[in-house]
């Protein structure tokens, strides 16, 4: 575990004691193009900075208690992105695993990546799984980095794995799709989190999200910072979660969580 500084240590009480701390917190990164366009900037800079941001919210994670958190980083749509933007994307989550692994790994982080490796340079793609590996013991906090990831594209190769290996149409059931979605150990997100002022799902975690709070904000994902996400965990912990009952059925249950599974953790 990396040591605080003094300055760390005094930054983890100035903020109000969560009463609720969601498990699963997933996260649409959004804004960074905008974040750079608003300052005159290329939006390289906005990755970069939004980056960085990254690294600053997975510290808070850990902080705040968060067991697994989820990242859009590469959706299976943005190959239509200029190609210079596509690899300047490929460039930032190699570098994010050249610089960073030791530190996440000393952070008790364990990376896991959701999404289809095929289509990725070889050498990436061996450093995904690679960085997967050397963090596979850790328990802090995972790290699902969905990268080259896509909802629909997940479902149907949940389905094809489904037909493959011959079960009855009669024995599928929604546990069986759950168990054969890449998250399939994990409970759903409880809370999914976008930034930069959109309200849509954009084909993220689509089959996972279906019982989990949203909460957006206008800031963009560059300046979303370790205050804010505490405000949005606060918000979580005011939202009543009714999982389709009514408010009278749900009166003194708690903790609320999605009815899911067995937890990771
Ligand atoms: C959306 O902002 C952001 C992305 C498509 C990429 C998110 C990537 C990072 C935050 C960097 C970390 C990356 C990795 C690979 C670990 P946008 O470019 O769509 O912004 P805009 O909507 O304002 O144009």
């Amino acid at each position: 575990m990396a040591v605080m500084t003094r300055s760390e240590r005094r930054l983890r009480f100035d903020l109000p004691r969560l009463d609720k701390v969601p498990t699963h917190v997933a996260i649409i990164m959004d804004g960074n193009g905008r974040w750079a366009r608003r300052r005159g900037l290329p939006r390289s800079v906005g990755h970069r900075q939004g980056t960085e941001n990254l690294r600053r919210i997975i510290r808070a994670a850990v902080e705040f208690g968060v067991e697994i958190m989820t990242i859009y980083a590469f959706s299976t749509e943005n190959w239509s992105r200029p190609r210079r933007e596509v690899l300047l994307l490929m460039r930032i989550l190699e570098m994010v695993i050249d610089r960073e692994l030791e530190e996440l790994n000393d952070e008790g982080v364990q990376i896991r990546h959701i999404g289809e490796l095929e289509g990725i340079d070889r050498r990436l793609a061996r450093k995904v799984l690679e960085a997967c590996e050397y963090t596979r013991a850790n328990r802090r906090l995972i790290l699902n980095v969905a990268f080259n990831y896509g909802g629909r594209d997940e479902i149907v190769h949940a389905v094809q794995n489904i037909v493959r290996d011959g079960i009855r149409p009669e024995d599928i059931s929604e546990a069986t799709i759950s168990d054969y979605i890449y998250t399939r150990d994990l409970p759903d997100p409880d809370l999914i989190i976008r930034t930069s002022g959109e309200f849509r799902l954009s084909n993220f975690l689509i089959w996972q999200g279906a019982y989990s709070e949203i909460y957006t904000t206008e800031t963009y994902w560059p300046d979303f910072d370790r205050e804010e996400f505490h405000a949005a965990l606060q918000e979580y912990g005011r939202r009543r979660r009714r999982f389709g009952k009514t408010d009278d059925q749900i009166e003194g249950e708690f903790p609320q969580r999605a009815p899911l599974k067995a937890r990771p953790i």
